[in-house]
C-alpha cells in the first residue's frame, strides 16, 4: 500500500463513523412562543399540539430525534428581532416554529429573508407573511388575519344585519381581521359605521362599550385573544349588551376560553377554520389522543401546532432528514397535502392553508360546528410575488 492509498483508507474509516453520528445528530427545532402574557396558554397549545404529533412519529421525524429551543418572546414585538437572531446566529436552529403575535411574527419573517431558515407560523396571521414579505423558506399552518375576518363577515351578511361595529386591538392582527370582515360584510349589503380600538394587550374596555351601546348597531365584531377575549366577552355581558346587541368574532373570541368566560359566552357565533365537534375520523382520533396525553381538549391552536410539525415532516421526510438539502425540503413542505385534524388542505403558493371555514356555535364548554361559512377559502396573497 502505498502512502496515498494509506491515507485513503484512514480517511475513509474515519468519516463512516462521522457519517453514522450526523445521521443521529438531533434536528434543533427552536420553538419561539409566548410563554407570559395574555397569549401564554396559545403558546403552550401549540407546542402541545406539535409534540402530540412527533410523539406519534415514535419521538423522531425523518428518523431524527428532535431537540428543543424554547424562547418566551412574550408577545412583545420589540423583543422579536434579538429573540429571533438568537436562535438563528447563537442557537444556529435547523428550523423555526413560530409564533402567536402578529407583530412578533413580521419580525421572524423579516429576519428569516435574511438567513434563509425555514419558519413554520404556527398562528400568527399577519397577512405581509404570506403578501409581501412572502418567501420560498416561510410557511403558515394557520390562517392569514383576512380569512377568518372574511368569514366572519360573510356569516354577518348571511344573517342579515345590516349596521355593525367593529372593535379590536389596534395592531396587525385586529385590523386585518377588521378589513377582511368589513370586506365580506359590505360586498354582502352591510356597513361597517364604527372602529373601536384600544392598544394591544389592553383590556379596559369600559369606554368603548358605552359607545357600543350610544351606537345601537344590528351587531359587533370582535378580534381578541386568550386572556383579553375572556375578559372582553365577560365584560360584554356585564354591560348587558349580549340582550340587546349581537356579539360576533372571528373564533379566537371564544377558542380555548370559554371555561373561562361561562355563561357570558353561550350561544355566541364565530367564524373559524376549527370547531369543536366535527366528528371526523381524523379529529376523533386526535382529540382522543390530545386529552389523554394533556388531560384537557385541544382547540385550533393545539391543532395548528399539530399541523405545524406535519408540514415539517412532509419536509424532512423527501430529504429522508437531510436539511442541508433545503430547496428540496422547503418544495416538499409547500407542496403537502395536510391531513389535519381541522380537514384535509394544502398550501396556497404563497404558503397559507386553503381552507374550509366553519360557524360555531358556543355551547357548553364546545365552540359547535353548526355550518361552513366559506368553504375552501384561499389568502388572496396580494403582494407575494411567489406564484
Ligand atoms: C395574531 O396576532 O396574529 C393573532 C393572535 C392571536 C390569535 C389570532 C391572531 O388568536
Amino acid at each position: 500500500m502505498n502512502i496515498t492509498r494509506i491515507a485513503l483508507a484512514a480517511a475513509v474509516a474515519l468519516a463512516a463513523p462521522l457519517a453514522a453520528q450526523a445521521q443521529q445528530a438531533k434536528l434543533k427545532v427552536g420553538l419561539m412562543l409566548p410563554a407570559t402574557g395574555t397569549f401564554a396558554a396559545l403558546g403552550t397549545a401549540i407546542e402541545n399540539g406539535f409534540r402530540l404529533y412527533v410523539d406519534e412519529q415514535g419521538g423522531k421525524l425523518a428518523g431524527r430525534e428532535i431537540e428543543f429551543v424554547r424562547v418566551d418572546d412574550e408577545s412583545d414585538p420589540s423583543k422579536a428581532t434579538d429573540n429571533v437572531n438568537k436562535l438563528i446566529k447563537r442557537d444556529n436552529v435547523d428550523v423555526i416554529v413560530g409564533t402567536v403575535h402578529s407583530g412578533v411574527a413580521l419580525a421572524m419573517a423579516r429576519a428569516v429573508r435574511e438567513s434563509g431558515t425555514p419558519l413554520i407560523v404556527p398562528n400568527a396571521g399577519a397577512d405581509a407573511i404570506t403578501g409581501p414579505l412572502c418567501a420560498a423558506n416561510i410557511v403558515r399552518s394557520s390562517f392569514s388575519n383576512w380569512q377568518p375576518g372574511f368569514a366572519s363577515g360573510v356569516m354577518a351578511a348571511q344573517k342579515g344585519y345590516k349596521r355593525a361595529v367593529t372593535i379590536y386591538w389596534n395592531y396587525a392582527a385586529g385590523q386585518e381581521s377588521a378589513k377582511g370582515f368589513t370586506e365580506a360584510f359590505e360586498k354582502g349589503g352591510g356597513k361597517v359605521i364604527k372602529e373601536l380600538t384600544l392598544p394591544f394587550p389592553n383590556v379596559e374596555f369600559q369606554a368603548l362599550l358605552t359607545e357600543i351601546a350610544a351606537q345601537k348597531p344590528d351587531v359587533v365584531f370582535a378580534f381578541f385573544a386568550g386572556a383579553g377575549a375572556a375578559k372582553f366577552v365577560k365584560d360584554y355581558d356585564a354591560a348587558g349588551l349580549r340582550r340587546s346587541t349581537p356579539l360576533i368574532g372571528s373564533g379566537f373570541l371564544t377558542d380555548g376560553v370559554l371555561e373561562a368566560q361561562g355563561a357570558s359566552a353561550q350561544g355566541l357565533q364565530t367564524a373559524l377554520h376549527y370547531a369543536d365537534g366535527l366528528n371526523t375520523p381524523r379529529d376523533n382520533k386526535f382529540r382522543a389522543a390530545y386529552a389523554v396525553r394533556y388531560k384537557l381538549q385541544p382547540d385550533v391552536y393545539a391543532v395548528q401546532g399539530y399541523d405545524a410539525a406535519q408540514i415539517l415532516a412532509a419536509g424532512l421526510n423527501a430529504v429522508k432528514g437531510d436539511v442541508k438539502n433545503r430547496d428540496a425540503m422547503l418544495t416538499a413542505m409547500r407542496k403537502a397535502s395536510i391531513d389535519s385534524p381541522r380537514g384535509k388542505y394544502t398550501l396556497a403558493a404563497a404558503g397559507n392553508p386553503v381552507q374550509d371555514f366553519y360557524i360555531r356555535e358556543a355551547k357548553g364548554r364546545d365552540n359547535a360546528m353548526t355550518g361552513i361559512a366559506v368553504k375552501v377559502l384561499p389568502d388572496p396573497a396580494r403582494g407575494c410575488n411567489l406564484r
